[in-house]
């Protein structure tokens, strides 16, 4: 049983750290690639054992310490009566833009929330077989707000939903309020169904000053947490382009905290303290440069971060074009940290 994953998000500690890598069922494989000639990515994640087949895929290559359920961050959208599409990023038919679209939103229990994933979830845990621990995933509000709220990415900052929030920051307070329920919801089913932990993907962090977040979204996030803690289910926030937000992030009740490469990590450990873990978060970009790069880097994070409590990851998703020799350099790298007595 490869418990490494869980045992590091309790800073218990462990022969060496665990390595998953965000996106590692993506288009940087072959096989999904070849997948994707045959089918959209709404079939593939839309039909368990098809969501199930990709999620493992990463596995016929690597030796990773967990699996993270093939899914998206706008998997809830179609249960809170949305429907989205994938061009390749998500595009809403019709994006929430009045008060009365928002008030209008129903509330799905966890078990309405994107039945497929812990469909996929209970199919995955099987087919590991005990070899690696198995994550599921929700957006945070904010981060499914700005696409909810947008209609699709967004390279301007999501104006429309900042937008929101300077006009009604109470109608703003009342979609985030919804989101964090559902997700919550969702979240709990998805660890009833097998999934180890959650992570939860702040991706846009960094849209709002600190000031804002602190009062507008903050609570959202952590009311969110408190009941996923409070339900026993270990929880990894992941926060992008958050350097601003580290002091509020930190205070916040999740056990592990991830962040992307701008952020010192060895930094951030010392401000956590001993009893809470930290993921990441090697550039994405040292896997783009090649095999070597990205051992010169993998070793300076291993030799920067004290190992306990330390979870490999990237600082984000790994990118479409990374040859597989680079995952294959890091993998070995972290698992060459292994000490011989265990
Ligand atoms: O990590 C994994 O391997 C699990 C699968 C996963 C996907 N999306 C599959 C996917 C996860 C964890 C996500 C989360 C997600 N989706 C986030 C949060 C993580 C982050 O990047 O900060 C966000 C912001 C999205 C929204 C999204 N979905 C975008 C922007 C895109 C298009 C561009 C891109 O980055 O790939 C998607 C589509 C999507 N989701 C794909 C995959 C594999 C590509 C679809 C395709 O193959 O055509």
């Amino acid at each position: 049983m490869n418990d490494l994953l869980l045992r590091t998000l309790r800073c218990e500690p462990t022969p060496r750290r665990p390595l998953w890598i965000m996106r590692q069922a993506g288009r940087y494989l072959p096989e999904y690639r070849a997948l994707k000639e045959q089918y959209t990515f709404l079939q593939l994640a839309g039909d368990p054992d098809l969501a199930a087949r990709v999620t493992m895929l990463p596995f016929e290559h690597f030796a990773l310490d967990a699996a993270i359920v093939f899914a998206d961050l706008l998997s809830p959208a179609a249960s809170l009566g949305l429907e989205v599409d994938f061009k390749p990023g998500p595009v809403l038919a019709k994006p929430l833009r009045t008060a009365e679209a928002i008030r209008r939103l129903p509330l799905p229990s966890g078990e309405e929330v994107a039945p497929e994933v812990p469909a996929t979830l209970r199919l995955v845990k099987e087919q590991l077989a005990g070899r690696a621990n198995l994550i599921g995933f929700a957006g945070a509000p904010l981060s499914l707000a700005a696409y909810l709220v947008e209609g699709q990415g967004s390279k301007a900052a999501y104006p429309r939903l900042r937008g929101l929030l300077l006009e009604d920051p109470v109608l703003f307070g009342d979609l985030l309020a919804h989101l964090a329920e559902t997700n919550t919801r969702f979240l709990l089913a998805q660890h009833a169904a097998g999934a180890d932990c959650v992570q939860v993907f702040e991706s846009w962090a960094g849209l709002l000053p600190r000031s804002l977040w602190r009062v507008h979204v903050r609570p959202h996030l952590e009311a969110m947490l408190t009941e996923l803690g409070r339900a026993g289910v270990p929880r990894i926030l992941f926060a992008h382009d958050a350097g601003h937000l580290i002091e509020e992030l930190a205070t916040l009740p999740a056990d592990a905290l991830a962040v992307d490469w701008r952020v010192d990590l060895a930094e951030l450990r010392t401000e956590l303290g001993p009893e809470r873990a930290v993921q990441g978060n090697l550039d994405p970009a040292a896997l783009l440069a090649g095999p070597e790069t990205t051992v010169r880097a993998a070793r300076a994070l291993l030799e920067s971060v004290p190992a306990r409590g330390h979870v490999v990851n990237l600082g984000h998703g790994i990118l479409p074009e990374v040859p597989l020799e680079s995952v294959h350099a890091l993998v070995e790298t972290v698992r060459a940290e292994e000490s011989p007595t265990g």
